[in-house]
């Protein structure tokens, strides 16, 4: 008999796709370190984790080491209070007892009250969802704000040529497949609305499971509002190539990138 297909569109958690497709906290940590052992000599111990969805990562980050703290904020309840279940389910009750979840704006004033953390991470663009450059200035003020001495901001980014094209890019995935839909950027404002589809084996799919109305900012623009949010070390950080042209996964620091069609790349705004 043949044998049922893993997912459907009926059926299928679309979290669960796209924590499969597009997150991978264990190689984000495993930078996190990197550069943190690089530049202070020891191993981060507290993370906030802000647009922090399902809180995969923070409760991948209190499993890393004993002792990891890790807060998540995201201003979606049910995904971070209901959905995340599948990742707190996971964890021991001591494990646990290191994660809090906290149904926020990150614009929130309250956040800066709490205990400051080693690093604050903004991963997946999320922080594209600021469109004004005031409000992304008082963001990264507000993230510095919550930083202990010697902590740092991480966010992520996507660059290159093809990131202007109102295109969609198709990826295999155990099950089924991501699609990755730039549906329409505005060269005038920055505006950049984007999707992911997932689809499956029995022909059945999830269209616009999520839709993203950013900005599309750049490097060098990003730079300058970091600079304004009182942050002075800012490090770029670009994924290296493999032969084929694909990424390999390794992170660079560099004061410049050749004009690829697409390159990942990490920010990191010290403290
Ligand atoms: C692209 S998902 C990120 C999921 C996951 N943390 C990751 O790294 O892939 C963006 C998340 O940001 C949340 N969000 C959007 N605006 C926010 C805000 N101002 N404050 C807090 N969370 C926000 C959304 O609810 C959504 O869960």
């Amino acid at each position: 008999m043949p044998r049922a297909p893993r997912y459907t569109a009926r059926t299928a958690d679309k979290h669960v796709l796209y924590e499969a497709a597009v997150q991978e906290p264990d190689a984000e940590f495993d930078f996190l370190d990197k550069i943190f052992r690089d530049r202070r000599g020891r191993l981060p111990v507290s993370i906030r984790e802000d647009f922090g969805g399902t809180a995969y990562n923070s409760c991948v980050w209190v499993k890393r080491r004993p002792g990891n703290t890790a807060v998540a904020v995201d201003l979606h309840r049910p995904t971070l209070l209901t959905a995340s279940k599948r990742h707190t389910g996971t964890l021991t009750a001591e494990q646990r007892s290191r994660v809090q979840l906290v149904p926020a704006n990150v614009l929130s004033p309250a956040l800066i009250r709490r205990p400051k953390v080693d690093a604050v991470l903004a991963l997946n663009f999320s922080y594209w969802i600021f469109h004004q450059r005031a409000t992304l200035v008082e963001y990264f003020a507000k993230a510095r704000a919550a930083l202990a001495p010697g902590g740092t901001l991480i966010l992520d980014f996507f660059g290159g040529t093809d990131v202007h094209r109102e295109c969609q890019d198709r990826r295999r995935c155990s099950g089924f497949t991501y699609i990755w839909d730039q549906a329409r950027y505005d060269p005038m404002t920055g505006r950049y609305t984007c999707h992911i589809h997932f689809e499956f084996r029995d022909g059945t799919a999830l269209r616009k499971a999520f839709t993203y109305h950013w900005r599309l900012w750049t490097l060098p623009e990003l730079q300058d509002v970091l600079r304004d949010a009182g942050f002075t070390d800012i490090g770029l950080y670009a994924e290296g190539n493999r032969p084929d042209g694909s990424g390999d996964g390794r992170y660079r620091l560099r004061k410049g990138h050749p004009c690829d069609r697409t390159f990942l790349a990490y920010i990191t705004a010290w403290r």
